[in-house]
């Protein structure tokens, strides 16, 4: 037949419009969009239903080794597994460079811990640990031509932070090669400050984690990060922005023709502070930095979303066991709460709590929906075309949103490899029931039909530099 699957009758929407109609696809791709199609092996009939570009969750961490007596919950199975639950079809995890690390060998570990067990296409970000002049003059540049176009930098965890003349030197690479920089704003020594003020109070239990990572530290290195960007004259990507004020920082920074793109998360919508607050220390399931404000900042991140402040929207999905030697409760972590792992699993509620909450609701428009969670994202890290629409060409990657549906979220009912939720109890409208990756139906009405291995690597291209 002319066709190896028919998606008919749904809403199809992109980031720009809705119609409905039918899809037709071919060996994994999208190759005609009408009316009616006729002659196919397969025929889904979405009336009733959205029929969007599958997510891209360009910000989860996978399988990246959190220091000695901690481990990640999730690996490239479990992770990309509760992904394509969550209607994603491609994820872009971090690669840590570890410090004396040469890249290669970085990206080598990722590459061996994913291949095979990708339940969703994978591209990969690089985290500059250690911004060496041979690691920013030869092996960076060649791995950005290569497909790596995307790096992170730390201002804060001791471990990690890169000075103010490494990121401009880092961010003046990008520049020349055309890489993205995603920046995780927080003032280390306002930390620092702040948790010994803590210690000596013998303030000490998770909710200090908050406190100790306040709005201004977020604030300011918000700014110092746009500042660095404007001084190295290229465009950098503000990640997990949690509250109005940082929010701010990206809206004066745009209004004076830098470009800025913002990110926020799904625990700035709907968590506050006070759930690290709680009996012993299941605060700690809610430690993530920056940490949950109040219900002030959440509206002011929801304004970040109309207004468009925001581009996209990420799970930054983290993921640790609560009740595990190895994860958020380590023997140190019951101590103090600056021995708990930062960190929360989000990967598979990011969009039914954005589709539930926004879509739904009215607050965010479909269109809007599909820019946030998977349009931008492809965008931003050079997977345009290929990912994040619905359009002649393009991979067949496809969620069918249920309106219908109604859930209250339950752990036991996710697939990630945590053992606890965040959002556990939280009433959701609307599901990615059925999901199709490069053509083939993965998940067919809430069951999975596709296997282990069958997401691949792709590359991402840099920016055009002039
Ligand atoms: O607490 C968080 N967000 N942990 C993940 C690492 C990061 O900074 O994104
Ligand atoms: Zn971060
Ligand atoms: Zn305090
Ligand atoms: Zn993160």
């Amino acid at each position: 037949s002319s066709f190896d699957l028919i998606i008919e009758n749904g809403m199809v929407v992109t980031a720009s419009d809705r119609f409905i109609a039918s899809i037709g696809i071919r060996d994994g791709k999208i190759v005609q969009i009408g009316d009616k199609l006729e002659g196919a092996d397969r025929v889904i009939d979405a009336r009733g239903r959205y029929v969007m570009p599958g997510g891209i969750d360009s910000h989860v961490h996978i399988s990246q080794p959190q220091g000695p007596g901690i481990e990640m919950a999730d690996d490239f199975e479990s992770g990309t597994l509760s992904a394509l639950f969550g209607g994603n079809t491609t994820v872009l995890p971090f690669c840590l460079q570890e410090r004396g690390q040469p890249l290669r060998e970085t990206l080598k570990a990722y590459h061996d811990l994913a291949e095979g067990k990708c339940y969703t296409d994978v591209s990969f970000h690089l985290i500059i640990n250690d911004p060496t002049d041979a690691v920013l003059g030869q092996d960076l540049p060649a791995l950005i031509e290569d497909g790596y176009s995307s790096l992170k930098v730390f201002m804060t965890y001791e471990d990690l932070r890169l000075s103010d003349g490494e990121i401009l030197k880092t961010l003046d690479v990008a520049r020349k090669s055309g890489a993205t920089v995603m920046i995780h704003c927080e003032n280390e020594d306002a930390i620092r400050f702040l948790i010994d003020k803590h210690e000596l109070e013998g303030n000490v239990a998770p909710r200090a984690h908050a406190s100790t990572r306040s709005v201004a530290v977020e604030r300011e290195a918000t700014h110092r990060a746009i500042s660095l960007a404007e001084i190295a004259e290229v465009p950098i990507v503000i990640v997990h922005v949690s509250n109005g004020e940082a929010r701010d920082e990206i809206t004066r920074a745009r209004q004076r023709g830098l470009k800025i793109t913002g990110e926020t998360c799904p625990q700035y919508l709907t968590l506050t502070a006070d759930d690290l607050e709680g009996m012993d220390w299941e605060g700690a399931k809610f430690v993530c930095s920056p940490p949950p404000r109040d219900e002030k900042e959440q509206e002011e991140c929801w304004i970040g979303i109309e207004n468009g402040t925001f581009d996209l929207f990420s799970s930054d999905h983290c993921p640790f066991r609560y009740n595990d030697e190895r994860g958020k409760l380590n023997p140190k972590g019951k101590t103090n709460f600056r021995h708990i792992p930062n960190g929360i699993p989000g990967v598979e509620m990011r969009m039914p709590i954005l589709f539930s909450k926004g879509v739904l609701t009215g607050r965010v428009e479909p269109e809007r929906f599909v820019a946030l969670t998977a349009t931008n994202h492809a965008k931003t890290y050079g997977l345009y075309p290929q990912k994040g629409t619905i359009a002649i060409g393009s991979d067949a990657d496809i969620a069918i949103w249920d309106p219908e549906v109604s859930r209250t979220v339950r752990h036991a009912d996710l697939h990630d490899a945590s053992d606890y939720t965040p959002y556990e109890g939280m009433e959701i409208n609307g599901w990615p029931t059925t999901v199709v990756l490069g053509g083939k139906v993965v998940i067919d009405e809430g069951k999975l039909t596709g296997e282990k291995g069958q997401g691949q690597y792709r590359k991402a291209a840099a920016r055009k530099v002039s």
